[in-house]
């Protein structure tokens, strides 16, 4: 059986912490599904980690439902976020119901995010409605780094801060399930998560969240164009994939690889007259 929603608010309510890891394909969200992993969040992070854009806002929504659907049949447990890409739930409540129907519906996400509080909250109101469970994202909202001025934390002084609790309170009252914390200073992630009832999930926003978020590539130490201060390198396979392919050139190049007994074998007498024949038509030329 899939985690729901409501597992995952059972997890604040018991003080369990929530681990949440985003992927992309098939075999990564195989792998973390297999490791325990109960939250995975498809996120538009995929447009700088796998698809090489400097931002996430040239992600369109085809990108999106291509790779959720891929994660979708990878991992069979945990439960499924697909991210909303840029300015696909702003221009009105029914093509943000629209879009999000199709995480849903072809995709087989269970629950679409979307960046924002007071923005957003009626579009969260009507899809929580119509049964999309949604997560919500503030802080260092990518989507909107121009308006921003860049990849900055948020909050840090006091009107942003009280703006962020107060989209926060936004959020959970339109129904949202559970909201990102992106790049805000602990103490008011610490603030947000106690004051609401529903799960922060934290990245870059310190240990006093509900649950942690951590983008794939940056904990699987495969992403090195930019390694941001909040992220962990659990393992470093961007060195490993390099020493392998070099391992490989090498073998290729030296003719130790493949082997005999990698390879198939046939009875050799059956290729006889085929020798015969292909040398008898070199004669002909
Ligand atoms: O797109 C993403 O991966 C995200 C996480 C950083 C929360 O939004």
């Amino acid at each position: 059986m899939r985690v729901t929603i409501t597992e995952i608010k059972e997890m604040k309510r018991r003080g369990e912490k929530i681990p949440m890891l985003t992927a992309y394909d098939y075999v990564t969200a195989k792998i973390v599904d297999e490791a325990g992993v109960p939250f995975i969040l498809v996120g538009d992070s995929l447009g700088m980690v796998m698809l090489g854009y400097e931002s996430t806002i040239p992600v369109t929504i085809e990108e999106m439902l291509h790779h959720t659907k891929a994660v979708v049949r990878g991992a069979k447990r945990a439960l499924i976020v697909g991210d909303m890409p840029f300015m696909t739930y702003h221009s009105s409540v029914s093509e943000t119901l629209h879009n999000a129907a199709r995480f849903i519906q072809e995709a087989g996400a269970q629950a679409v995010k979307l960046e924002g509080g007071e923005v957003v909250a009626e579009k969260v109101r009507r899809l929580v409605e119509c049964g999309i469970p949604v997560m919500g994202h503030l802080g260092l909202t990518p989507q909107s780094i121009y308006q921003l001025g860049g990849f900055k934390v948020q909050g840090k002084a006091a009107e942003g801060a009280e703006k962020l609790l107060k989209d926060a309170c936004i959020l959970e009252e339109a129904g949202a399930f559970a909201i990102v914390l992106e790049c805000t200073p602990a103490p008011l992630s610490k603030l947000i998560s106690r004051k609401l009832t529903i799960p922060t999930i934290g990245i870059g926003a310190g240990p006093y969240c509900d649950g942690q978020v951590q983008v794939i590539s940056d904990v699987l130490g495969l992403y090195t164009d930019f390694v941001p201060k909040h992220a962990k390198q659990y393992a470093k396979l961007a060195e490993k994939i390099k020493d392998a392919a070099a391992d490989y050139i090498t073998e290729v190049k030296a003719q130790s690889f493949p082997t005999m007994e990698q390879s198939y074998t046939m009875d050799e007498n059956l290729l006889k007259p085929l020798e015969i024949a292909s040398s008898s038509m070199g004669e002909e030329g």
